[in-house]
């Protein structure tokens, strides 16, 4: 990972336009007699092994680089502010650069009640991975699995044939839970299965429907195809899919910008949602007004929980929601 790569994703997810995605073509079924106030309605929720008052986190995306240092600052003010987990992105450059180190060392000492959720690629050893996780202090690990990603990139991975067993080895000996994460490009069976035989537990199905880092690579490029265009499958279909395999706790990711995807992803079966690009956003707010659209989010999910007839998120289910794919 090269620090202006990082810097590059960065401004180009900001500059990119989200187009409309799956969740948009799923309604709710609303109860028009409900039987709730919106002061019971209950979003708490368990998930990486610990409680968390509201069932989203923040998706990774940067740390080690300067103008990432600041989003992760005030990303993780935010994350501690409402008690929600703080996944940070891809921790490559601090074992090439003290600096990168000491700044997500000093993440750590800033907040140290944070849930920190450390982030590596799968290329790994297991002793790289147990330092990533020090380093943060974490209190969980993403292996973000990103093949289409590098395989677009110039600058990418091309030998994949380590990944399986680094991923296995890592899964084993640390001691914190780990995600395996896709980064918008979604899980489909084979993957799905490999996992399950690995016996991992937690999964990031990270959908299409957001960020296309397909999109980012090919606009740094300056090239407007590439074949690898037609890989990714949705969000909605990920998690349609990752439904077929109860062991997994499932994390929903791509494309989740609002309060109602949010309630769809787990009406779908997730446990929790995770937004990168829609917290990247609001980092163009000072503090004080991210966390004021953070409290509107949480009672516009609210709003809907009540016209469910839902008081606790965990009884959304698929019958809430009609299907119009
Ligand atoms: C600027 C940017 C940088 C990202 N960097 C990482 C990363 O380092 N590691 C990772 O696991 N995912 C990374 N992601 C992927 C996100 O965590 C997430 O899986 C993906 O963006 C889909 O979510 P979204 O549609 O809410 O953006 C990054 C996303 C963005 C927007």
């Amino acid at each position: 990972m090269n620090r202006n790569r990082k810097a590059d994703h960065i401004a180009l997810a900001r500059g990119t336009k989200v187009h409309a995605n799956d969740f948009d073509r799923i309604r709710f079924i609303h109860h028009s007699i409900p039987a709730l106030s919106l002061k019971d309605i209950d979003l708490s929720t368990s998930f990486l092994g610990t409680n968390f008052n509201y069932p989203f986190y923040i998706n990774a995306m940067t740390g080690g680089v300067k103008k990432g240092d600041k989003l992760n600052t005030k990303l993780a003010a935010l994350a501690q502010h409402f008690g929600i987990p703080f996944f940070v992105g891809s921790q490559s450059l601090a074992f090439v650069s003290k600096e990168s180190r000491l700044a997500f060392e000093t993440l750590r000492l800033n907040f140290p009640e944070l849930f920190i959720v450390a982030n590596i690629n799968p290329n790994y050893t297991t002793k790289m991975a147990e330092e990533a996780i020090q380093i943060l202090g974490a209190d969980a690990l993403a292996i973000h699995v990103n093949s289409i990603h590098e395989l677009v990139m110039n600058e990418g991975d091309r030998d994949f044939t380590k990944w399986k067993d680094n991923i296995a080895s890592i899964f084993k000996t640390v001691k914190v839970p780990v995600i395996v994460k896709e980064v918008g490009y979604g899980m489909h069976e084979p993957t799905l299965l490999l996992l399950q035989e690995l016996g991992v537990k937690h999964i990031d199905i990270s959908g299409m429907g957001g960020t296309n880092f397909s999109l980012i690579e090919l606009k740094r490029q300056k090239k407007k195809v590439s074949p690898l265009l037609d890989f990714g499958i949705s969000t909605v279909d990920a998690l349609l899919l990752a439904r077929n395999y109860p062991n997994f706790e499932v994390l929903a990711s791509g494309g989740i910008n609002s309060a109602s995807s949010i309630i769809k992803a787990l009406a779908l079966g997730a446990k929790a949602a995770g937004m990168a690009k829609y917290f990247l956003d609001l980092c163009a707010l000072p503090l004080s007004e991210m966390i004021k659209k953070v409290d509107e989010l949480i009672i516009d999910l609210k709003k809907i929980c009540v016209l469910l007839n839902v008081k606790h998120v965990s009884e959304l289910n698929l019958n809430h929601l009609m299907f119009d794919l």
